[in-house]
């Protein structure tokens, strides 16, 4: 009676699928020694980078942003954000101590795949297009000062070595951007030159990554914020730092003695615990070798990863029955907010992972195959929220090592924000557990990590605010 049985498992691939999991689960642990060795690796590396520039795989970039917001900001401000899949356009009514955000408005649209691969003036042309016809609808409680300019914070969510608080040239491009042209231009004097070509007179105060918005405007509020994290299509962090503490560039002024350093921590690769598919994705990729940590832990990947585990037991294991649908073939098919989805899926016979599934890729499921397929998301989902943590952890033991109990002896404010973070409740949580284990939960109930949702578009106007030609009249 046994043996029919046995013979089933055999032809069902069930077999073969057992240990590709294992494998997988083996590659993609996260155990606290793991942990513990990207936060010290992830610190190490920021002092490295800091002491010369290529001195690590972080770049870490200054941000030219040398005093935060203090309140006080008055007037209409635009912002504009380009980051990710969405693109922004945000403007905001500044009162002051008293009245602070009076009135904000924003609009979003997504970008067209042909923009991500076409040219520098295409995309410039399409941002600056977007921003006129938003402020021709300006009105309502919305006032600029008359005989002012119109003034923009520019969010622009890639590598960018800044010149000045309101110029800087593209590095390279990440996050599946392949425009040609931009690398190597200042990208203030692209936007400049796009709203030329549209007659639109408006000017550009400050350049600011995302992660550089989202601190300044969650500082606005709290002034024990001292990190800002992004999790969302890519991944980065920025942080305040003491400008006698960045060797490379001494004698830099800063009127407060620090600055923020955007980290570019995207680009970590040190000690990941990686496996046959990300080395894989990374090779498939249009910037091999390139952005390990964010092909590790962020949005626009951790589908992939999970798609082709899908694949490899689906071809080995016969996971789906005897042939494999095409769709799984097709790389990036299977999204992060899927993943999430299925995750949510808490019924017994798991309806809602099975119509993703067919959904998505055309596979057939039953209450086992979506068993594993659940698995596998989790053992990808937690190794990135796990990591992400370790990398917090990281730089606030930077900081801490310099600033001796000035990070930990008190409440430090880490601003989180970006559609995973956002969204995935087990990434979160799975984020949340390895601080607090690397930490130990005295010190964690010190380090508050904290959303602190579309703070960069507001962090960029303020901070547009801040360096206007007109701030003397504040
Ligand atoms: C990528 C970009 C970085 C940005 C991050 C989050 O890593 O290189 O500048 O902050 O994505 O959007």
């Amino acid at each position: 009676r046994a043996m029919p049985r046995f013979r089933m498992a055999v032809r069902s691939g069930a077999v073969s699928v057992t240990p590709i999991l294992t494998n997988l689960q083996r590659d993609c642990a996260t155990p606290l020694p793991v942990l513990r060795h990207v936060a010290d690796a992830m610190a190490a590396d920021m002092r490295a980078g800091l002491a010369i520039d290529g001195g690590s795989d972080l770049k870490m970039i200054l941000s030219y942003v040398d005093s935060l917001p203090s309140g006080k900001e008055r007037g209409l401000f635009y912002a504009l954000d380009l980051g990710g899949t969405n693109f922004r356009v945000l403007r905001v009514q500044l009162g002051g101590k008293e009245e602070r955000v009076i009135a904000t408005e924003f609009e979003q649209v997504s970008i067209p795949q042909d923009l991500m691969f076409g040219t520098s003036e295409q995309l410039f042309d399409f941002i600056a297009s977007g921003l006129a016809i938003f402020a021709q609808k300006e009105g309502g409680k919305f006032e600029l000062q008359s005989g002012r300019t119109r003034e923009i914070g520019f969010t622009f969510s890639f590598p960018v070595k800044q010149l000045s608080i309101d110029s800087g040239i593209l590095i390279k491009w990440t996050k599946g951007f392949a425009v040609s042209g931009t690398a190597g231009k200042d990208v203030v004097a692209c936007l400049n030159e796009a709203m030329e070509r549209l007659g639109l007179e408006m000017r550009v105060s400050a350049l600011v990554n995302d992660t550089v918005g989202t601190l300044a405007g969650a500082r606005y509020w709290d002034d024990d914020v001292m990190v800002a994290v992004i999790l969302g299509t890519g991944t980065n962090a920025c942080y305040v730092e003491r400008t006698d503490a960045i060797r490379k560039q001494q004698g830099q002024v800063s009127s407060s003695g620090k600055t923020i350093i955007n980290t570019e921590w995207g680009a970590f690769s040190n000690g990941l615990p990686l496996s046959v598919y990300d080395r894989e994705m990374d090779a498939a990729s249009i910037n091999p070798g390139e952005q390990i940590f964010e092909k590790t832990i962020s949005g626009m990947y951790l589908g992939e990863i999970v798609r082709r585990v899908m694949l490899k037991m689906a071809e080995a294991g016969d996971l789906f029955g005897k042939s494999v649908p095409q769709k799984l073939f097709s790389p990036f098919i299977l999204r992060t907010p899927d993943l999430c989805a299925m995750q949510q899926d808490a019924s017994d016979d798991l309806q809602a992972v099975g119509s993703i599934l067919y959904n998505v890729a055309g596979l057939e499921s039953n209450l086992s195959t979506r068993k594993i397929v659940v698995e596998v998301c989790d053992t990808i989902v937690k190794r990135g929220g796990r990591l992400a943590g370790a990398g917090i952890v990281g730089i606030l033991q930077k900081m801490e090592e310099d600033s001796r109990g000035l990070i930990f002896g008190k409440r430090t404010v880490v601003a989180m924000d970006g559609g995973l973070y956002e969204n995935y409740p087990q990434y979160r949580r799975y984020l949340q557990e390895a601080v607090t284990e690397l930490l130990g939960t005295e010190i964690s109930r010190n380090v508050v990590i904290e959303h602190s949702k579309d703070g960069s578009g507001i962090g960029a106007a303020l901070l547009a605010a801040a360096n206007s030609k007109y701030a003397h009249d504040f």
